[in-house]
């Protein structure tokens, strides 16, 4: 059978979150807003303009849209300052062998990212060619929870949702493929992953007999 297997791509594939995380947190520095890890899973798998929204409501900061554009701007700025130098190196532990096992088997692939910046993330890191279909934050206009990218996906590779496994760190994206009425794996901490129908420390953690199982 063959299967759409969905990815996210930030803290998935790679582990971005924490530039992401020192690219915020100069901005909330600059807004004297106090910023933290815990703050920053609030941030995961949202968009760059509702991340921007959720900081400044951390201490009720009122801005101008013109103020908020020139935020956006210098996170992305920063934020691609530290791509700079990103190789395979930041490729997470299992994803190479996961990503070459569907291969061999012949499942559809597909990256379901709310980034704007993916696909020179995955050019840089040499794993572009793995997918069959991108489906990204340029090409989406309701962010996780809501299961668009996902469903653009499995359309893209011509796979019925029922038929599609998300592989997601972070809540909303779970809750996006749960509402996309996908399988939906959790990769990172039970505590905050809970809602998964499957829930992996990494990819390490993954065997290959319930990739299979998956597959059917
Ligand atoms: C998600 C990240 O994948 O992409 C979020 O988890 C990020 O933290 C969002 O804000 C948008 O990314 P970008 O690269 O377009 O700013
Ligand atoms: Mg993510």
């Amino acid at each position: 059978n063959k299967k759409a297997f969905i990815f996210d791509l930030d803290g998935v594939i790679v582990d971005t979150a924490k530039y992401h995380f020192l690219a915020w947190q100069k901005i909330a520095q600059e807004l004297n807003i106090n910023f933290t890890h815990e703050h920053n899973e609030l941030l995961k798998g949202v968009s760059r303009v509702r991340s921007l929204d959720i900081i400044l409501g951390l201490r009720n900061v009122q801005a101008s849209q013109e103020d908020k554009d020139k935020w956006l701007i210098q996170k992305n700025e920063d934020y691609l300052s530290y791509l700079v130098d990103m190789d395979e190196n930041e490729i997470l532990p299992g994803v190479y062998k996961i990503l070459q096992l569907l291969k061999d088997k012949k499942q559809g692939i597909a990256l379901g990212s709310a980034s704007k910046n993916a696909r020179p993330i995955l050019e840089k890191t040499g794993i572009l060619h793995y997918f069959d279909v991108i489906v990204d934050g340029n090409d989406v206009t309701n962010a996780k929870p809501d299961p668009e990218v996902f469903l653009k996906a499995a359309q893209l590779l011509n796979i019925e949702p029922k038929d599609s496994i998300v592989f997601e760190d972070s809540v909303a994206g779970i809750q996006a493929a749960n509402i996309g009425e996908m399988v939906s794996v959790g990769i990172g901490e039970e505590t905050i992953l809970h809602e998964a129908d499957y829930i992996f420390k990494d990819f390490t953690s993954i065997e290959e007999s319930f990739i299979e199982q998956l597959i059917g």
